[in-house]
């Protein structure tokens, strides 16, 4: 017999969503007193501990989970994609990130060829230049050595170092080596965001690392080409060579921007963008903040993680549990939504991070085929540190709306802190928030509990919890650049264990792409309205107008300097010469 072309017309499916109604008679109040079904419902690697026993779900539902992933061929698809396949098959594409981790001696092909050689080639040559960049030999075109280090890149150029390097900054390892550094990231092609990426920032001490995959994504290029003007206008063409490097796998590009080829590091197009943290998109910044070591560790924290989720089996496999427990959430029992909520200030950037690798990856509305899917496939990702998150959007998650959540600790704090006559110590305090959340949603709060309070009748209502909400915890030892690397690889390969169910592609990003063209649209028309004074046509009316109400406005960066002299001057005292004169090269 054929098998079906979608998973949702498998016996398997079908199986679990008949199993929703006996679910749905349960509670976790009722659940949660079983200690069997608790202690059976965790996971643990390398003292990192799962436990997912908050979850509506019972001994029965993983079963049926487990008998989904066969009908899915989960196995088959990790082994292709470990073993260079191109699964991702719109792109014609290999999905190897796990590369980028492998140890030297390892051996994964693609085309026939094994990427591992050409991997640690790269990661030598980001070791040898952040020695000399980081040792000060490395001197800008004024002789001075280069402190700060600005990354220019934007998605997955940005967000997963960004997570990284917002994680690494409180440890005390880490921190030690980027003492007298900086690390800055400039994504937004609003100019805002130069401003800010640059603001106190001296040409002469600043390396500017350019970071796209395919270097022609609009934002990245414009943003670049503003910081080459940045430091051309204070230090000279010649500059160019000694304070901008790069990161591509368009070398062709990189050069005809006049980026020096040496100084341009390479990876491939088997690594999508949003899983590119662990290529030279992550490896140099990061390397050039930190240090080559530090992130070495971070990558065999990832790596750690690739053998588990390879070899381990299904039932204690945390990426693959994790990954099954959200196709339940998502569509058997109807929860659109995901929390991230670390409670760990250091991954604060975790959700922005997981957002686009979960929401790129996974929100797709057809099959791998082309079939287009019955049912919805990825969740809405969003997140905020614990404890911030109680006082902003926990209110909707408490007594709201559904919404299961992963709650991330870590046992040992990055940075300790015990106030003597305090009743606890500071990260303690963080961690009684992560402990009681969870039975907080899941337990809920009864009027015969709230009766029993002499809670007066017309607050009870309002101060009922139902209950019943899930969630899981993810307790890690500590956080150092290690764990950091193993919580980025657990996301990574749950996100791929979703897909892989959903019978998706999640290694394509079509969706990005209408929006782009109809900007190329518009930038066409800001151009000839601004340049030739050509009127607004070709759009629709509310398009329209909204143009023409934009274009009334003559922003000052368009005007000669005469022009703007001659605006300063009725906007200034005439007669105060010195407010004149700084308003003038302010403008400018
Ligand atoms: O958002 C679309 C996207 O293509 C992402 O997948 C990618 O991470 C980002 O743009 C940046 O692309 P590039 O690295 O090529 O500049």
């Amino acid at each position: 017999m054929a098998s079906p072309a979608l998973i949702c017309d498998t016996e398997q499916w079908k199986a679990l969503q008949g199993h929703v109604g006996a679910i749905q008679k349960t509670h976790l109040r009722d659940l949660m007193a079983d200690a069997d079904r608790c202690k059976a419902m965790t996971a643990e690697f390398e003292g990192i501990f799962l436990d997912y026993s908050r979850q509506q779900a019972t001994g029965e539902t993983i079963d049926k989970l487990l008998k989904l992933a066969e009908a899915a061929k989960l196995k088959e698809k990790i082994e292709k994609m470990f073993k260079g396949e191109k699964i991702n098959s719109t792109e014609n594409r290999s999905v190897l990130h796990v590369a980028l981790r492998a140890p030297r001696d390892a051996v994964i092909n693609s085309d026939g060829v094994n990427v591992v050689p050409e991997v640690w080639s790269v990661k030598d040559k980001i070791k040898q230049f952040s020695e000399t960049f980081r040792s000060g030999s490395w001197v800008g075109a004024t002789g001075k050595a280069l402190t700060n280090v600005v990354s220019v890149g934007i998605g997955g150029s940005f967000l997963g170092p960004l997570f990284v390097h917002t994680a690494l900054q409180t440890d005390p390892e880490a921190a030690e080596c980027a003492k007298g550094r900086q690390l800055r990231f400039l994504a937004n092609v609003d100019p805002v965001d130069v401003a800010r990426s640059i603001k106190d920032l001296d040409p002469e001490t600043t390396l500017v690392v350019v970071v796209s995959k395919t270097f022609t994504t609009a934002e990245t290029m414009l943003n670049a080409r503003t910081l080459k003007e940045w430091i051309i206008s204070s230090l000279g063409p010649q500059a160019v060579s000694k304070h901008m490097i790069a990161v591509s796998t368009n070398l062709k590009l990189v050069k005809e921007f006049g980026i020096d080829p040496n100084n341009a590091f390479a990876f491939w197009d088997w690594v999508g963008g949003r899983y590119s943290v662990c290529s030279a998109v992550g490896v140099l910044p990061l390397s050039l903040q930190y240090g080559f070591p530090i992130v070495q560790k971070f990558l065999e924290g990832a790596s750690s993680i690739d053998n588990h989720f390879y070899s381990s089996s299904f039932e204690k496999n945390i990426p693959v549990l994790l990954g099954l427990l959200s196709v339940w959430n998502v569509s058997f029992l109807g929860y659109p939504a995901r929390a991230i909520l670390p409670y760990s200030q250091a991954l604060e950037k975790l959700a922005p991070h997981i957002q686009q690798l979960s929401m790129e990856s996974n929100g797709k509305g057809v099959s791998i085929d082309g079939v287009p899917l019955p049912l919805e496939t990825g969740e809405i990702d969003f997140g905020e540190p614990g404890t911030n998150g109680q006082h902003s959007f926990y209110q909707l998650i408490h007594q709201g709306r559904v919404i299961p959540c992963d709650f991330i600790g870590v046992v040992k704090s990055q940075q300790p802190v015990y106030l003597k006559g305090e009743t606890v110590s500071n990260h303690d305090e963080l961690m009684s928030n992560f402990f009681a959340q969870p039975d907080a949603l899941a337990y809920g709060k009864t009027p015969e509990q709230l009766h029993s309070e002499k809670v007066p009748e017309h607050l009870i209502p309002h101060k009922t919890f139902k209950g019943n909400r899930p969630s899981l915890s993810l307790l890690l030892p500590t956080l150092s650049a290690y764990e950091i690397g193993q919580l980025l690889s657990i996301y990574e390969h749950r996100i791929a264990v979703q897909g892989f169910i959903w019978g998706i592609n999640s290694f394509d990003q079509w969706g990005v792409e209408l929006g782009k063209s109809l900007a190329s649209q518009v930038r066409k028309q800001l151009h000839g309205s601004r340049m030739e004074g050509k009127p607004v046509e070709g759009f629709n009316h509310s398009t329209s107008s909204l143009l023409e109400r934009y274009l009334a406005v003559r922003p000052l960066c368009y005007m000669s300097s005469f022009r703007i002299l001659a605006v300063m001057v009725n906007q200034y005292p005439k007669d105060n010469l010195e407010a004149l004169t700084l308003g003038f090269y302010s403008f400018l």
